[in-house]
């Protein structure tokens, strides 16, 4: 495996980077993977945060994931993690994975303002070759298998501290 190139991971603030956020989702799973266009951008992209992970110092975008607040339930959803294929098996996946964590519990101490709830919920829809990278991190498997986009996914869901 070549050098891990240097990036960051930043929530996309500006309406390019944004669109920098579309454009490797579309690349991945539209053109790589062969999910529909429609659906790819969804009633959750105004309301999510997105992060991108950029290599530097070109700013070249690499990667990215979504986190967004289901305000119902109060439980977290991660969605549309996607890392270019050039640019895979460098950990980028994974310290996606933990920004949005970290995302996640700072949102959720600051709603929980000293209650005390000492975990909290995330949930992701899992393609199936990708569990066991969910795997990794606590997430499990919970439910049947479903179709999602015409292809089949599992729900898994990790109880994330807090503390
Ligand atoms: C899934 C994806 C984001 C992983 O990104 P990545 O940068 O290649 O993964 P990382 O290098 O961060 O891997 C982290 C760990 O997960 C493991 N891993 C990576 N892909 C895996 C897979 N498909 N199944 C099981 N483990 C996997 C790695 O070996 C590594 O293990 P380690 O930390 O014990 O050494 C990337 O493969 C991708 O974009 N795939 C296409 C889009 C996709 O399927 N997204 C998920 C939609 S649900």
């Amino acid at each position: 495996m070549s050098e891990r190139p240097a990036h960051e991971i930043v929530i996309a603030s500006t309406e390019a980077e944004i669109q920098q956020c579309y454009k490797i989702r579309i690349d991945v799973f539209t053109h790589e993977q062969g999910f529909p266009i429609e659906t790819e951008l969804d009633h959750l992209d105004p309301i999510a945060t997105h992060f991108l992970l950029r290599l530097t110092p070109s700013l070249t975008p690499v990667g990215v994931i979504r986190g967004s607040k289901s305000s119902e339930s109060g439980y977290y959803k991660l969605s549309r993690l996607a890392v270019l294929k050039d640019y895979r098996q460098f950990k980028f996946g994974r310290e996606l994975v933990e920004a949005l964590h970290k995302w996640v519990q700072a949102d959720a101490r600051e709603a929980d303002a000293g209650q005390g709830i000492g975990s909290v919920k995330v949930v992701c829809h899992s393609q199936i070759p990708v569990k066991g990278f969910y795997a990794k991190f606590g997430y499990i498997s919970e439910g049947d298998e479903f179709d999602e986009d015409g292809d089949p996914h599992q729900k898994m869901v990790l109880k994330l501290p807090l503390e």
